[in-house]
C-alpha cells in the first residue's frame, strides 16, 4: 500500500471514530462503537495496523508516527465517550453520592377514605357469612327497575331523575324501548342478579358506585357508594334484619350510636323501613331496608310461598362520614389532599 493510501485511509478512520463516538447516547452504542474501533480481536485500529507491513519500508516510519496520533485520538475519544455515557468519573459511580445517608422514602399515597370503608363493611359483613357481590354501573331497566317491581309509570324511572345514556340505540329521552342503558341509581340491580343466577339460601352483600342526578351539598353527591345487603332462605323475618343491622352499625359505628327504624316505602320490598342513626341531635336517613317483596321473587323465578328474605341498601359515603366526623360529602371527592391525607 503506497504511504498516500495509507494515511488517507488512517484520516478518514479517525474522523469516522471520533464522530461515532460522539454521538454515542447510551451503553449500549458507545460498547458498540468501541468494539468496532478499539476491539482487541476485530477493531479497525488493530485492522490498519497490520495493513502498515504492506507500505514501504522507507515509509513506515511516517506512518507508524501517524498511526499513532490516530490511536491516541481514538483513545481519548473513547474515554470521554465512556466518562459522558456514566454520567462522572471512570467507574461511573457519582461522586457526590453518599451511600452512609438516610434514603429518600417515595411518595406512594393510600386507599382513598371511601375505599377503606368499603374494606372495612366488607369485613364486617364477611364476619356475618355474607360474601360480596358485584354488578355492573351502566345497568338496563329490567335489572334497575323493571324486576325490581317498579313499573313503567313509577316517577323513579324519570330520566329527570337517572342518568340514562345515549346509546346507539336509543336517544336520551326515549327511556322504554330495547337497548336502553343508564347508570345504576341503586345497588339493588344485584340482588336481581345474584337471584337470577344462584338458588337460595343466599347471604350477599355488595358494594359499589350508583348515580342520581342530585344537586350536591353536605350529605348528597351525585355518585355515591351503596352497599346492598340480601338474605334469601326460608322462615326469614323482619327480626333477623333489624338484628344484622344492629349489629353491623354497633360494629361500624359503635354501641354509643342510636339507631332507628321508621316505616317507609319501597316497590321491591314490603314492608319497608327506613334506617337512620342519631347525628349532632338529628336523625340522619343512612338507607332503606325490608322484606323482598313476592313479585320481585317471581320476577327471579322463585316462589314466594317456599323463601322468604330481607334486603337493605345503605349509603357508604354518610356510614363513612358519620364514623369520622366528615361534615360535607363533598370533601370526599374534592381531590384536596390536605383533607384526604387525614385518613
Ligand atoms: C335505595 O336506594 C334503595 N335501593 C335501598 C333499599 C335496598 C331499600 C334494599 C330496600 C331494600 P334510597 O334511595 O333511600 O334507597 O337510598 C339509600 C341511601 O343512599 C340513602 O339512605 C342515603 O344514605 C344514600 N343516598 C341516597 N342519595 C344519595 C346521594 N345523592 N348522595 C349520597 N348518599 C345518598
Amino acid at each position: 500500500m503506497s504511504l498516500q493510501n495509507f494515511l488517507s485511509a488512517l484520516d478518514s478512520l479517525q474522523s469516522e471514530a471520533i464522530a461515532t463516538l460522539d454521538a454515542a447516547s447510551d451503553a449500549e452504542a458507545f460498547e458498540a462503537a468501541r468494539v468496532k474501533y478499539v476491539g482487541q480481536k476485530k477493531g479497525a485500529l488493530k485492522d490498519i495496523q497490520k495493513q502498515m507491513g504492506s507500505v514501504a519500508a522507507d515509509d513506515r516510519k511516517s506512518a507508524g508516527m501517524r498511526l499513532n496520533e490516530v490511536k491516541q485520538a481514538i483513545e481519548k475519544a473513547v474515554a470521554e465517550a465512556q466518562s459522558r455515557i456514566s454520567g462522572g468519573g471512570e467507574s461511573g459511580a457519582d461522586p457526590t453520592f453518599d451511600p452512609t445517608l438516610p434514603g429518600v422514602r417515595p411518595t406512594i399515597g393510600h386507599v382513598h377514605p371511601i375505599t377503606q370503608t368499603i374494606t372495612h363493611l366488607t369485613e364486617i359483613m364477611g364476619r356475618m357469612g355474607f360474601e360480596a357481590a358485584e354488578g355492573p354501573e351502566v345497568e338496563d331497566p329490567h335489572h334497575n327497575f323493571v324486576a325490581l317491581n317498579i313499573p313503567e309509570d313509577h316517577p323513579a324511572r324519570d330520566p329527570l331523575d337517572n342518568f340514562y345514556l345515549a346509546t346507539a340505540a336509543t336517544g336520551a329521552e326515549k327511556q322504554n324501548v330495547e337497548g336502553t342503558r343508564l347508570l345504576r341509581s341503586q345497588t339493588s340491580t344485584v340482588q336481581i342478579r345474584v337471584m337470577a343466577n344462584r338458588k337460595p339460601p343466599i347471604r350477599v352483600i355488595s358494594l359499589g358506585r350508583v348515580y342520581r342526578p342530585d344537586d350536591p351539598d353536605a350529605t348528597h353527591f351525585p355518585m355515591f357508594h351503596q352497599m346492598e345487603g340480601l338474605l334469601v332462605d326460608t322462615h326469614v323475618t323482619m327480626a333477623n334484619l333489624k338484628t344484622v343491622l344492629r349489629v353491623f352499625a354497633t360494629n361500624y359505628l359503635g354501641g354509643d350510636v342510636e339507631i332507628r327504624f321508621r316505616p317507609s316505602f319501597f316497590p321491591f320490598t314490603e314492608p319497608s323501613v327506613e334506617v337512620d342513626f342519631l347525628w349532632d341531635g338529628n336523625w340522619i336517613e343512612f338507607g332503606g331496608a325490608g322484606m323482598v317483596d313476592p313479585n320481585v321473587f317471581r320476577a327471579v323465578g322463585y316462589d314466594p310461598e317456599e323463601v322468604s328474605g330481607f334486603a337493605f341498601g345503605l349509603g357508604v359515603e354518610r356510614l363513612c362520614m358519620r364514623r369520622h366526623g366528615i361534615k360535607d360529602i363533598r370533601d370526599l371527592y374534592s381531590g384536596d389532599m390536605r383533607f384526604l391525607s387525614q385518613f
